[in-house]
């Protein structure tokens, strides 16, 4: 195979090399096209990077002047969309670099003094995941408040509460929201956990060993919003522990999404007919005229595989490595753009699917009738009222549930005399206890699914 050459050897690096590299070294090195994501983070720690140098007597202050200026003019330059990408300049860091040099000239080497694109990049891709953890935060909440304000009106609507997807117990419609909300919450934890542990400055540990100049890293530390520079320059350089913590939280909060998802996609069709899909949120079909399809929840379902993959990625990119810094390490970004990207989507999409759902509560109430769904509360009403040990009681209540199926009925509507056919011990009283509406509101443990526990759990989570 020929091998094309670029003519000139690379104007940031090539002091040592005769000629340019190949046309493909050239285009597998090249990460611009993903990292310009990153020029926000960049100019923000390169502008600290040189105040410090300035501050510590390394640059004159007119060079930490000019740099700050032209670092400016880059931003306002890139945030107007004029970034020229050419691969030859490899990254976010060295374009940056390049540009300031075409706008305040020789100054602009100065800015690389004590600090390589090892720390450099760590640094800029923690400020950026920073950002994404608060942006998850921000969608958790919407999708929070979209789950407190239906359990709010749902409170009281029955719907049959499932284990193996057969119908269990009756349950309230804002207790099975509520349940969702637990899971935001660990999610909120999760990645403020995450946000406080990663928050340590790499700058300023150079390439892998750290520099002999006077920096002061406290202060870029403090500039950019870390509690405190990193400990140790090998681990600094070479850490991506905080892309697995983020990637971490989102795949499990993905994961959560993407349950709420099926059970939109389930309560949506017609055996189920729980909800409606508002047009806003349904698709047709380009043969099916009949067709409401409900893609937003089937695509936050299959985007969680994909956020799942990211962060197996990401390990899997990590697990090899020795310290420290390795160029496997550029593969860092895409992984973690995309999850990003498919995370702020998904939040946004079941917050917007959970505020505009259309409930359908009499299709509820029948499915959580169905099924005998009220045996247990005949088999707790024999226990408490009738002094029948459990286990006999919940075999007298599975007979009542055999006679309801042989007279081809529910078991609430077995009449009395049915009933005590089955066991005389069971009396006028227990009757009440067989409709779905009383089932519910007896469960009033801590954590039940009683209407009162479920208004206690609202009004305990909208005055957190
Ligand atoms: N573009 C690189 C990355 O994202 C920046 C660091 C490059 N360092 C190096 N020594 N080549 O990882």
């Amino acid at each position: 195979m020929k091998i094309s050459r670029t003519s000139n050897s690379n104007s940031m690096w090539g002091g040592r090399f005769a000629g340019g590299p190949a046309a493909v070294m050239r285009e597998i090195n090249a990460s611009i096209a993903i990292d310009k994501r990153l020029w926000r983070e960049d100019i923000a720690a390169s502008r600290a990077h040189a105040a410090m140098l300035g501050q510590q007597g390394i640059l004159t202050s007119d060079d930490a002047a000019a740099i700050d200026t032209g670092l400016q003019q880059v931003a306002a330059e890139i945030a107007d969309g004029k970034l020229v990408e050419d691969p030859a300049l490899e990254d976010i860091h060295m374009h940056v670099e390049h540009r300031l040099g075409e706008l305040i000239g020789p100054a602009a080497g100065r800015l690389h003094t004590a600090r390589s694109r090892n720390d450099q990049v760590a640094t800029d891709f923690k400020l950026w995941v920073r950002g994404a953890i608060d942006e998850a935060l921000a969608g958790i909440d919407l999708l929070e408040a979209a789950l407190l304000a239906r359990a709010e009106q749902h409170a009281a609507t029955v719907m049959p509460g499932f284990t193996h997807l057969q119908s269990g117990q009756p349950v309230t419609l804002g207790h099975h929201l509520m349940a969702y909300r637990e899971m935001l919450v660990r999610d909120r934890s999760r990645f403020v956990h995450a946000r406080a542990r990663m928050n340590e400055c790499p700058l300023g540990s150079a390439a892998l060993a750290g520099t002999g100049f006077p920096i002061d890293r406290a202060a870029t530390a403090l500039a950019l919003g870390f509690d405190r520079p990193t400990a140790n320059s090998l681990d600094a350089v070479s850490d991506r522990d905080f892309a697995v913590d983020y990637l971490h939280s989102a795949a499990l909060a993905a994961v959560h999404c993407s349950r709420l998802a099926e059970e939109i996609i389930l309560w949506a069709s017609q055996p189920f007919g729980f909800v409606r899909l508002p047009d806003a949120w349904s698709t047709g079909s380009s043969i099916m005229p009949n067709k409401r399809n409900p893609d937003a929840a089937e695509l936050v379902r299959g985007h969680s595989a994909r956020i799942i993959g990211d962060l197996v990625g990401m390990l899997v990119l990590l697990k090899g490595l020795p310290l420290a810094y390795a160029k496997d390490l550029q593969d860092d970004k895409p992984v973690v753009f995309d999850a990003h990207d498919l995370l702020s989507l998904s939040l946004a999409a079941m917050a917007g699917m959970i505020a505009n759902l259309e409930f359908v509560p009499e299709k509820m109430r029948t499915a959580a009738a169905a099924g005998h769904a009220t045996a247990t509360d005949l088999a707790d009403w024999l226990a408490r009222e009738a002094d029948v040990p459990f286990r006999e009681a919940h075999h007298i209540a599975g007979r009542a549930v055999a006679a309801a199926e042989a007279a081809g009925k529910p078991l609430d509507d077995l009449t009395l005399a049915e009933l005590q056919a089955v066991d005389p011990r069971i009396t006028h009283d227990a009757l009440p206890c067989l409709a779905v509406e009383s089932s519910v509101a007896s469960r009033t443990s801590a954590g039940g699914t009683a209407p009162v526990r479920v208004q206690e759990a609202i009004a305990a989570a909208r005055s957190k």
